[in-house]
């Protein structure tokens, strides 16, 4: 277990300044996107296809022109990865936000949170010279995944066998099954020990008895259990407060928001590709229910996808490859899972899934990530739409997710052979290259805003 006091040694926030600004990267004023400054206030950033689209970085780069980043859904089944300098920050409950000294950053109630893996997290952040203090909150109305969901999630994914969803392993939906059942330990409870003890007594003999009786796996001890969760109570009791009325007082006090998401529109609960998806609403819709605000707040979604298709865990993938192809797009572009490791299903870039997104999630513009890692291909096809029993959709249609019997129709594009990576300006890109990026705007009628050509927050094109 983590011992993850939150108290901060004075000083940490010299060294922050040095690791957000190296002098090599451009100035973060320099990098907003002029859209970006004509809108109003607040913006959402979310992931566009099957999630690992790239948010991290993108949020880290627009994050100068936010007062607060904040996260709406989900848990640490996420896994941003944000480079600076020469280092590697793998978030996955704390928005990327934290890495900016004044941003505030709010973990919403829509989310589930391990408070020993948040612990863990806020402990490696510190080590890296990060302050992890009074920029960040979390709302007392979070649910709170308990040791029981993991043993859960695991043990049902073994059960599944073959029709296994492919979970991160983290409890994530046993925890959102409590939630909706209503007998869920929330952030606030950790505060109030006759309320724990209560809820923990009951909810605990009830899933040991599941993992006992279903699985014939170990149970748990529900005292240890309220120990553990007490004394996580007692630590982040500083950072706890009622995050919707915060959030609204921020907003009404004219500080601009950025709501970032977690995971893809196609992982989403209700609108993905069922049951292969996570158990939270990760469109736009997300917000107003993980943050409490309301739909009027939010005055610009920006979809970020990349350049081609990845996904992890079972289900349908279209486009996928299982070739030299798509193991050259793994190979190039890292495909290997933040979180767990895994390597990643590729594919080519599917417009059918972009255009569903533009449609739920309202996209304004997208931020098109990874565009230097298709620069060896001679040819690149683009998925338009699909045929399934001989009718084309060119959005997802759900109804043929258990069948998986969509027959993709590409438009091929020619290679650009050219290296891209680092390329900032949309002038300088390849031809073939400006042609790729402006076929998927045309197809999408979402201005693509930024594109992206290496890791770092220097290597992007800005649009405007
Ligand atoms: P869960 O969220 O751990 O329950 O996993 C459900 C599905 O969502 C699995 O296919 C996971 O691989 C996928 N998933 C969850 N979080 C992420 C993410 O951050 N990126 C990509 N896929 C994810």
């Amino acid at each position: 277990m983590t011992d993850g006091g939150l108290q901060m040694a004075d000083g940490k926030n010299a060294g922050l300044s040095a690791i957000c600004h190296p002098p090599s990267a451009i100035p973060c004023a320099s990098l907003r996107a002029p859209k970006m400054r004509d809108k109003a206030q607040n913006a959402a950033v979310i992931g566009a296809q099957w999630g690992d689209e790239g948010k991290g970085k993108i949020v880290d780069l627009l994050c100068e022109s936010f007062d607060v980043v904040a996260r709406y859904q989900g848990g640490h089944n996420a896994g941003h990865t944000v480079k600076f300098a020469d280092k590697h920050f793998a978030l996955r409950l704390i928005p990327s936000g934290i890495l900016h000294p004044d941003k505030l950053c709010l973990l919403g109630n829509g989310m589930v949170i391990d408070p020993d893996a948040l612990l863990e997290e806020i402990g490696k952040l510190r080590e890296a010279g990060l302050r992890v203090e009074e920029n960040l909150l979390i709302s007392d109305s979070a649910h709170c995944i308990l040791p029981y969901h993991k043993a859960i999630d695991l043990a049902r994914e073994e059960a599944a066998g073959a029709g296994k969803i492919g979970t991160t392993g983290r409890g994530i939906g046993p925890a959102y099954e409590s939630k909706v059942g209503r007998y869920g330990i929330r952030i606030a409870d950790l505060l109030d020990p006759a309320v724990l003890r209560q809820k923990i007594d009951f909810t605990c003999a009830e899933r040991n008895a599941v993992l006992k009786n279903v699985y014939g796996k170990e149970t748990f001890d529900p005292n240890r259990i309220f120990d553990d969760y007490l004394r996580f109570g007692e630590v982040l009791a500083p950072r706890i407060i009622n995050g919707t009325i915060w959030i609204n007082e921020q907003i009404r006090a004219g500080k601009r928001v950025m709501f970032e998401g977690a995971q893809g529109m196609m992982l989403d609960i209700d609108h993905g590709t069922y049951p292969f998806v996570t158990s939270s609403n990760t469109v736009v819709g997300g917000v107003c229910t993980g943050l409490g605000v309301a739909p009027k707040h939010i005055h610009n979604v920006i979809g970020v996808a990349k350049a081609y298709t990845t996904r992890v865990g079972g289900g349908a993938f279209p486009t996928e490859l299982n070739d030299a192809h798509g193991e050259h797009l793994r190979a190039r572009g890292n495909e290997f899972g933040t979180v767990t490791g895994r390597p990643r299903r590729t594919g080519w870039l599917d417009l059918a899934v972009l255009r569903t997104s533009v449609t739920i999630s309202g996209i304004d513009e997208f931020a098109l990530t990874k565009l230097d890692v298709l620069d060896e291909f001679d040819e690149i096809p683009i998925c338009t739409a699909y045929n399934v029993h001989g009718k084309t959709w060119n959005t997802f249609p759900a109804f043929a997710v258990a069948h998986d019997d969509y027959r993709p129709e590409y438009r091929t594009f020619k290679g650009w052979k050219t290296p891209t990576v680092g390329i900032t300006s949309f002038d300088d890109l390849p031809q073939a290259a400006k042609d790729y990026v402006q076929f998927i705007q045309d197809e999408t009628e979402a201005h693509v805003s930024i594109v992206s050509t290496g890791p770092r927050r220097e290597e992007t094109i800005l649009r405007g």
